[in-house]
């Protein structure tokens, strides 16, 4: 009797000791900084690959990156500090940004020039340590970790690991998995971030494609120096809005006229249809309260005067929002930065008429924000989803300055991770603020004398 109640005492404190964390909700405060190894110690001699691909992806920046910087500690602080009912990001964009730090209850965590562990961001062993999510929707965070000496992933693998074991996790090949981080509901309820919903929603999930696929691609690699090599390891590219490369093409773009040959004064229409053939969520997806992608379209005559086509108007409710205009928005900047009665900065800053494919967010006001924390509603979907066709059309009156001869009409898609005004009042730096083409075609008509 007294043998079997000490031998339960001694299972116990072995399952304590192993699972410790695993037992209570990863919540703020759960988990100290030294259960967690650094991704120098994972990609040091052994995963360096791994590492390397890790280091050059936003991943490893989620908390250093300066844009992050700034809109963590000028913005969302100082409007935690004022307003309860935002109250919660103080704590709560660690739980994506640092998780090291929310976990160890270390918030604000010290600035990124401080060099704490908060830097580590989206490190080797957060994404190695989660054994799950609490519910059913992943979202904000809601992951359940368990660090230590077992590390979940997708393989065991042919070699064994000196430093640790390895439990198979089908969780790690499914885009679920992603949904943790890259689903966020803000104070006010609203889905102010929904990668994983667009994506499951869409036609890949479907077919079984996940984000892995795209953002992790397989290919003939050494998951670490001194393993084997697999034909199908998972690069750890996570390569997304800071990649040019992964930007550009995801549209494709077509531009024809209604008919060919006019006279000046004569109106021709141009269709342009934009087909994403790229993305397995919406575009632009992710941040979308900061993101715009606008379609220029502009006409050259042979003497290389150019004439800009506004898009012609749909009709649709909250078209005012994607079509670009001279007006102010982003009041809600004021309450952060102490401006009383702030009139806001130029909603868009490109040139006005053109297309904007965007979703925007309103503050309890129902203005425009940049602040997803303090989005109380959303306006209208004009992303374009996954395989989604949108077509616009370009009504355009020939002036009679047109030269005759032949009139090439460009159009031009941009991309833009954060608008330019919200960008300048906010001293982002420039690469932030980078137009990228995603893409181009040209058409011709000809103008008759
Ligand atoms: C623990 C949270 C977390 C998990 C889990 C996670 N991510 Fe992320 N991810 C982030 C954060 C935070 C950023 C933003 C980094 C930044 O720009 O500050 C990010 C950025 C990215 C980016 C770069 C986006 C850009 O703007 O360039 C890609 C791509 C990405 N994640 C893909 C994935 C995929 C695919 C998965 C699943 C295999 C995944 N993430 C799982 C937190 C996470
Ligand atoms: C954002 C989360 C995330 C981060 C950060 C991350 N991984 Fe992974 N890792 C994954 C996922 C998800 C998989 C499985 C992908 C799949 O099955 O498609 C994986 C797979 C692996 C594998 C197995 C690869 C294979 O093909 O068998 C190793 C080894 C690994 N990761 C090591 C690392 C190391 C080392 C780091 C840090 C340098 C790291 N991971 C950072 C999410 C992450
Ligand atoms: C079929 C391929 C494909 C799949 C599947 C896919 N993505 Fe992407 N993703 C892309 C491409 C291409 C881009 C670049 C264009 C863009 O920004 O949307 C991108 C961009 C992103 C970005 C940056 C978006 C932005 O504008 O800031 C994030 C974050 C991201 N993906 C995460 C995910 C997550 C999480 C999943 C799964 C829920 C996923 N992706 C599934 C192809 C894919
Ligand atoms: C549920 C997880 C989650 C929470 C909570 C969260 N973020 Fe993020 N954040 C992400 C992910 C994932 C991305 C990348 C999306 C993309 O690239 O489009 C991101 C992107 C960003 C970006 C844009 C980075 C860039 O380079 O374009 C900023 C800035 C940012 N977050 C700041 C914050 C702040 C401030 C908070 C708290 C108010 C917060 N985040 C809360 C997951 C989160």
């Amino acid at each position: 009797m007294i043998r079997l109640k000490l031998n339960s005492i001694i299972i116990f404190t072995v399952i304590l000791s192993i699972n410790i964390w695993a037992q209570k909700a990863s919540g703020l405060g759960s988990i100290p900084y030294d259960a967690f190894k650094t991704p120098e110690y994972c990609g040091t001699s052994c995963h360096t690959d791994f590492y390397q691909q890790w280091k050059q992806s936003m991943m490893s920046q989620a908390y250093t990156h300066h844009w992050d910087e700034i809109e963590y500690f000028e913005l969302a602080i100082p409007h935690a500090e004022k307003d309860e009912k935002v109250a919660e990001v103080r704590e709560g964009c660690n739980g994506c940004h640092a998780p090291l730090s929310y976990l160890a209850g270390d918030v604000p965590p010290p600035r990124p020039s401080e060099n704490s562990r908060a830097n580590e961001a989206v490190s080797c062993d957060v994404c190695h340590s989660i054994t799950g999510f609490e519910g059913d929707i992943p979202y904000n965070f809601n992951y359940i970790m368990s660090p230590g000496k077992t590390k979940y992933s997708s393989r065991i693998g042919e070699v064994t690991s000196p430093a640790h074991e390895i439990v198979k996790s089908d969780l790690h090949s499914s885009g679920d998995f992603c949904g943790i981080c890259h689903n966020e509901k803000s104070p006010f309820g609203i889905w102010v971030k929904s990668t994983q919903i667009e994506w499951r929603e869409g036609p890949y999930s479907k077919e079984g494609v996940q984000c892995q696929d795209c953002h992790m691609p397989k290919a003939a690699a050494k998951t670490a120096t001194m393993g084997v090599e697999y034909p199908d390891t998972k690069l750890h590219l996570f390569h997304g809005a800071h990649d040019n490369g992964k930007i550009k093409g995801t549209i494709e773009l077509r531009i024809h006229p209604d008919i060919r040959e006019v006279e000046p004064g004569e109106t021709v229409k141009f269709t342009v249809a934009l087909f994403n053939q790229k993305t397995g969520h919406k575009f632009p997806t992710g941040s979308v309260e900061d993101r715009i992608v606008w379609l220029h379209v502009e006409a050259t005559d042979s003497d290389g005067n150019t004439f800009h086509l506004p898009v012609d108007k749909k009709g649709f409710d909250g078209e005012e929002y994607t079509i670009s205009a001279d007006v102010l928005a982003y009041q809600d900047m004021g309450i952060a930065k102490d401006i009383p009665d702030f009139k806001g900065v130029q909603r868009d800053g490109v040139p006005f008429g053109d297309r904007i494919f965007r979703m925007p967010y309103f503050d309890p006001q129902g203005r425009m924000t940049i602040q997803q924390w303090n989005t109380a509603s959303l306006g209208v979907d004009y992303r374009i989803g996954p395989r989604e066709t949108k077509v616009e059309t370009f009504t355009f009156n020939i002036p009679f300055e047109a030269a005759p001869g032949k009139m090439t009409v460009k159009a031009v898609l941009n991309y833009q991770k954060l608008v330019t005004p919200v960008g300048e009042f906010l001293n982002v730096p420039e690469d932030e603020l980078e137009i990228v083409k995603v893409n181009e075609h040209i058409t011709d008509i000809n103008i008759y004398d």
